[in-house]
């Protein structure tokens, strides 16, 4: 698996906007899993700015996120699902039915994975996954060690990922315990993915890709098996001579 090195973030936003209104160019209902976190920022405001030009029209296609803490509602601020309509839904006008993101409020977790993924199946599967990466090589919330036949689920979350929200909580057990996610058998199922790779402390995720064997330790490598896979990387973050 070759990355396309982009000389810095902002090349890596342009590239990766460039290839999502293509698609939504060649198909307008386009089925888009979309991440949250720092990388996707510089994609979502081109991909507005592509949108206000007319690149694309942006009024069919489906979203869905790839996860969000449990006990949070879109409402709440510090959800994924607020950021999402922050940074990318409101600003393209996406209506609320165009997009289907997980509920982290629900009563019953178990059955709002099982409908996400009927949502998914119901809109004939995802077109494209966008993922982010995780320092220790996570795609969505799926951890190290993760089963690679999971489905959405509930998860714990890791103490550092639990750590890296704390700075939204006064108090440090408010922070969410358990988060849903994508499972990687989910993320697998789409017919393409395009994985970010941007940020401080990601080189060694991207070497265990590189390395070119699955390895279950390191989630991202996962994706290695997926007949076709986009990495666009930051060259900033190369820490090693290739
Ligand atoms: C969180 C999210 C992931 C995201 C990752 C990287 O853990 N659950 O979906 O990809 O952070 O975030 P960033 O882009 O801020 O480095």
């Amino acid at each position: 698996m070759t990355p396309i090195w982009l000389e810095n973030s902002e090349a890596l936003s342009q590239y990766a906007a460039d290839h999502v209104a293509a698609l939504l160019s060649a198909k307008p209902d386009a089925a888009i899993a979309v991440p949250t976190g720092a990388t996707p920022l510089g994609l979502y405001r081109r991909l507005i700015a592509l949108h206000d030009s007319g690149a694309f029209d942006g009024t069919r296609a489906h979203f869905f996120n790839l996860d969000e803490f449990v006990g949070k509602s879109a409402d709440d601020p510090r959800s994924y699902g607020h950021f999402l309509w922050q940074h990318l839904f409101r600003p393209m006008k996406i209506r609320p039915s165009q997009a289907r993101l997980l509920r982290g409020d629900a009563a019953d977790t178990d059955a709002e994975c099982l409908a996400f993924e009927r949502a998914i199946e119901d809109v004939g599967g995802l077109d494209l996954a966008i993922l982010g990466l995780g320092r220790n090589g996570h795609i969505a919330f799926n951890e190290p060690g993760s089963d690679w036949n999971a489905r959405t689920r509930l998860v714990a979350l890791t103490e550092k990922t639990r750590a890296a929200q704390a700075v939204l909580y006064p108090d440090p057990a408010e922070v969410p315990a358990a988060g849903l996610t994508m499972g990687v058998a989910t993320i697998m199922r789409a017919k393409a993915i395009l994985l970010l790779v941007a940020g401080d402390g990601k080189d060694e995720a991207v070497a265990a890709l590189l390395r070119g064997i699955p390895d279950q330790n390191w989630p991202v490598t996962a994706l290695l098996d997926h007949p076709n896979v986009t990495v666009l990387a930051d060259r900033q973050i190369r820490r090693w001579d290739l």
